[in-house]
């Protein structure tokens, strides 16, 4: 799709109907990302989520999707320590939750990681600029590259992945043109997220895009649909109807043959069937 100038699209699933509409909607890339900590987890940053939430989430996508590449997004503390730990972890997502590749954030010794992991068989896919698993040590949520060194630095990071074997490199957050100005350097596709229309493929966060997540969005985020909006709605009408009693109607109930009721009615006022007043002291309790 690089070769042929054709975008490619990509975006996140968190469990088993988001990955159906993912399929259904013909994008090439589903990731499970560690975004889910923020936005089905709860959590306020990435860094919390851990590898079994993470495979669990991967694994409800899996069973939803067929065409899309699966990518595992390996979760912060999951790779870091040593190649054999990036090993084993890439692993598990593979095995377990039947990714076709994982993602790792940044350069440095994320490189080392990635080639690892790549001479095991996995493919991996990189992500450089903004890197929220370690923001902090960013200076915060915001854009990166925005210096000549900044920018420098990411590029090296981006070409030391490609050397790696990296098959994709997410840029985040990176100005349009310094995206632009390193795209003829870059022999892999590189997915853009706020990183400008000149990547080969974008990447957004499908809580964001559909307008699903209530928390603040970033510059980059577009919304397509306000169905947090749709939902609030509609569980409040649901709730209306509940308390005014026009749920359930006539459309939401089952019947009953008239002649089996009555025989049934006809059972309950049997003098015989007393029924009695239920007390806890009537349960064994077992030895
Ligand atoms: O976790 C995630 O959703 C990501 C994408 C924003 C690339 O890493």
């Amino acid at each position: 799709m690089k070769r042929a100038g054709t975008k490619i699209v990509m975006v996140t699933a968190y469990d088993h109907p988001s990955a159906q509409v993912a399929e259904e909607a013909g994008v090439e890339i589903v990731l499970v990302g560690d975004s889910a900590a923020m936005t089905v987890l709860g959590y306020d940053s990435t860094v919390p989520v851990g590898m079994d939430e993470m495979l669990m989430l991967a694994a409800a996508v899996r069973r939803g999707l067929k065409t899309p590449l699966l990518v595992g997004d390996m979760p912060f503390g999951s790779y870091e320590q040593s190649n054999e730990q990036a090993v084993a972890n890439a692993q598990r997502f593979v095995k377990e939750a039947g990714c076709d590749a994982v993602k790792l954030e940044r350069g440095g010794a994320s490189v080392d990681r990635s080639r690892a992991i790549i001479r095991a068989g996995i493919p991996v896919m990189g992500h450089v600029g903004l890197t929220p698993q370690t923001a902090t040590a960013l200076g915060g949520y915001k854009a990166q590259g925005k210096t000549a060194g900044r920018a420098s630095q990411i590029a090296e990071e981006a070409l030391a992945l490609q050397a790696a074997g990296c098959f994709a490199i997410v840029f985040e957050a990176v100005p349009a043109a310094v995206t632009e100005a390193l795209m003829p350097k870059m022999e892999v596709p590189v997915i853009g997220i706020g990183a400008g229309a000149g990547a080969d493929g974008q990447v957004l966060v499908f809580h964001d895009l559909l307008g699903i997540f209530g928390g603040h969005a970033a510059k980059f985020v577009k919304r397509y649909a306000d169905i947090r909006g749709e939902m609030v709605e509609g569980v409040s009408a649901y709730a209306d109807e509940v308390r005014s009693g026009a749920f359930p109607g006539n459309d939401h109930i089952y019947s009953i043959d008239p002649a089996e009721l009555a025989e049934f009615r006809a059972w309950l006022a049997q003098e015989s069937l007393a029924g009695g007043t239920f007390s806890h002291a009537d349960w064994d309790w077992g030895p």
